[in-house]
């Protein structure tokens, strides 16, 4: 793993925004993209650059359970706010979570991503350890699947929701296999919040108990963290 420490978030963003750059002129032609505060200063320097993405397909990791795609909490909606109104993509994929048919929603996910390897899968995590919504305890072998999320995420998710029970309690995820496949993957971390799962991440045993922690036999990561994540690290 290769590890850049920068001063702020809004840093990160420059740092994670600049390997999107670097990705795209080197040939990269999918995206794979994450939601959550975390990405948000590498969207905001992707909105205010002028790269070209037009012939880029983006691939999300994640969406809610029965979340409106209008719904101001939902991952489409995230996306759209976020990057989509003023970047135009080739084509964009989002999990569905609002299929009533969940079965073949992770079958079309699947399908998905069989027709399009990812080159470059940008990561947040969460303060459990998950990527996506990989909670702790799952296979390492996993692909696109409906979770349950665990009492910690719901929590964290809370800040987003007025109430905590209006908070989804599923959601639907690339598996941490599809995100093994990557060809190479941006994790980045950013508050004291994030120190523990950081550190675990990284300097603690490859285990499905944190689900990070199996990056570390990935032979392609950058993980871009501020002093407050990274002040745990040895
Ligand atoms: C979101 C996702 C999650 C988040 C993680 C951290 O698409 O996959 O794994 O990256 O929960 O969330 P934030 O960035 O809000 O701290």
């Amino acid at each position: 793993m290769k590890i850049i420490k920068v001063v702020n978030q809004q840093a990160g963003g420059q740092q994670g925004s600049e390997i999107f750059e670097a990705a795209l002129n080197n040939g990269a032609k999918t995206f794979g993209l994450a939601t959550g505060s975390t990405p948000l200063s590498t969207y905001q320097h992707l909105v205010a650059s002028n790269i070209d993405f037009s012939k880029t397909v983006t691939i999300n990791l994640d969406e809610y359970v029965g979340l409106a795609y209008d719904h101001e909490q939902s991952y489409h909606y995230f996306m759209q706010t976020n990057l989509f109104a003023t970047k135009k993509f080739a084509k964009s994929f989002i999990p569905d979570g609002m299929n009533a048919n969940l079965e073949q929603a992770i079958k079309n996910y699947d399908g998905i991503l069989a027709n399009n390897p990812i080159d470059l899968q940008i990561l947040g995590i969460g303060e459990n350890g998950h990527i996506g919504f990989n909670e702790p305890g799952t296979s390492f072998d996993s692909h696109t699947h409906i979770v349950d999320l665990t009492p910690s995420t719901i929590k964290a998710n809370a800040r987003f929701f007025e109430n905590i029970t209006d908070v989804p309690t599923q959601a639907i995820t690339m598996g941490i296999a599809d995100i093994m496949a990557a060809k190479q993957i941006v994790l980045l971390a950013f508050g004291r919040q994030k120190a523990q799962a950081v550190k675990a991440m990284i300097e603690g045993p490859i285990t499905e108990t944190v689900p990070a922690s199996v990056l570390q036999k990935h032979v392609n990561v950058v993980v871009i963290i501020d002093d407050d994540a990274a002040s745990l690290l040895r």
